[in-house]
């Protein structure tokens, strides 16, 4: 029997892995123009920190965790999600005490959902995340959801859709959650048995169940909105303002819960307008969690971030048919003819990569015609060609792939000369 990937994970290849780096990169550069610094925490952690932190009635922790025993006995989860191992550490590390507040800290690796795999949905999935620590001003959640759209949009993203809402604070979410036990007891029968448990411990699931999405009670459901008080009211109205201040167009929804327990406040997703984009439209998803940092042990503090997955943001790329730049080509190929020609490329080779070119040779004693072709594939800027004859003459031959041209050139002065071709 062979042996095969696991469901819902993906090898990421040569020729593919070019646009995850782009997008690292990129979302590294806005993180050091946003001044979000980069925390690399485990990537398992002791299961209590996800029942606690994202909440034991979600999805995550009641169906998605890969949770096991490790050999000293302890219960271990691979992680689900970022924000809970960087308020962990942000408490263990006392980073409440840092003298720059508030904290901002960007992450970026895998993270593990036991999900049926579907398109943009995988079982091992890279996010990248932020996470703002500290400060309460909503100037700082505005922040966020900017950082998040000028990524997508520094790609070349265009069919984006910006939906916000807020969660209150926690007295409106009390009147809030009153108001749906009252809305769902009475028929909670016709619910399924996740939502029936979910009533009395958190009603507020009930409006992210995949199972009962289309049943009646969930369109007249109460609204968040009109049970916001007013400090949360006063709160969303802010952040509003500030995101029509950058010109960010975006859309209220009342029913945007997320799939998370900790969040208050703001919410927010970023989705994907492209058509042919498939059923999974959301991008990205974030908000304010300002009970989370004492709920792990911490001082109350407050925090708001974001996390995208790297695969779906891909999906979208695709989506709208952006074809990012990937393989630029090498600078020189080192083609070879004759033994002592091909002894001296080993060389060669090592002072052009010291001089901070990309140079390849042939390493499976192919015939000149056959080295041109691989220079070929490597979209190489030039061919150095060297015969044991150009050797001996202290010469070598350049060809510029571009234009054809050809320039001979001192083999002892190689790389000095070789730097001069270039335009
Ligand atoms: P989340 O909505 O569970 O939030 O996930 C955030 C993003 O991760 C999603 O919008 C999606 O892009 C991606 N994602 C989630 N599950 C999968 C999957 N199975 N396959 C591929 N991509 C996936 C969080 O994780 C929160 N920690 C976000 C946050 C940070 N809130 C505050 N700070």
């Amino acid at each position: 029997m062979s042996i095969s990937i696991p469901r819902g994970t993906q090898d990421i290849l040569p020729g593919e892995v070019e646009l995850w780096q782009q997008i690292e990169a990129k979302a590294k550069e806005l993180c050091g123009k946003y001044q979000y610094h980069e925390i690399r925490t485990p990537i398992f952690e002791q299961t209590e920190l996800f029942l606690r932190g994202v909440g034991d009635t979600t999805d995550i922790v009641q169906k998605e965790m890969y949770t096991f025993e490790d050999r000293g006995g302890r219960s271990i989860t691979l992680r689900p999600e970022g924000t809970a191992p960087v308020v962990r550490s942000y408490v263990e590390k006392k980073m409440f005490g840092n003298a720059g507040q508030p904290v901002k800290l960007y992450y970026l690796g895998p993270m593990f959902r036991y999900e049926r795999p579907q398109a943009g949905r995988f079982r091992q999935f890279v996010q990248f995340g932020v996470e703002a620590l500290g400060s309460s001003d909503p100037a700082i959640d505005v922040e966020v959801i900017a950082l998040a759209m000028n990524l997508y949009k520094e790609m070349g993203l265009k069919k984006l859709k910006l939906v916000v809402n807020s969660l209150g604070d926690k007295d409106s979410r009390q009147a809030h959650r009153d108001a749906l036990v009252k809305h769902f007891k009475p028929r909670i029968g016709e619910f399924c048995q996740d939502c029936q448990n979910r009533l009395e411990k958190n009603p507020l699931r009930i409006l992210d169940c995949k199972q009962d999405r289309s049943h009646e009670l969930m369109k007249t459901a109460p609204s968040i909105l009109e049970y916001l008080n007013e400090e949360s009211h006063a709160y969303f109205e802010k952040v509003k303002q500030y995101l029509t201040q950058l010109d960010l167009a975006f859309e209220v929804d009342a029913n945007l819960v997320r799939g998370l327990d900790y969040y208050n406040h703001t919410t927010f997703e970023i989705m994907s307008d492209a058509e042919g984009f498939g059923a999974i439209t959301t991008l990205c998803g974030g908000g304010r969690y300002n009970g989370l940092v004492e709920e792990i042990g911490g001082p109350n503090t407050a925090g708001i971030g974001f996390a995208l997955s790297i695969e779906r943001f891909i999906a979208a790329l695709k989506a709208e048919g952006i074809e990012l730049n990937v393989n630029e080509g090498i600078d020189c190929y080192l083609a070879a003819l004759g033994d002592e020609a091909k002894d001296y490329t080993v060389g060669l080779l090592q002072q052009l990569r010291s001089a901070g070119y990309s140079a390849e040779r042939d390493y499976l004693d192919r015939k000149i015609k056959a080295q041109f072709k691989a220079a070929d594939r490597l979209k190489a800027k030039f061919v150095a060609i060297l015969g044991d004859e150009e050797l001996k003459n202290n010469k070598i031959n350049v060809k510029n792939m571009a234009t054809g041209e050809q320039t001979e050139i001192a083999l002892d002065a190689f790389v000095q000369e070789f730097k001069k071709l270039q335009v």
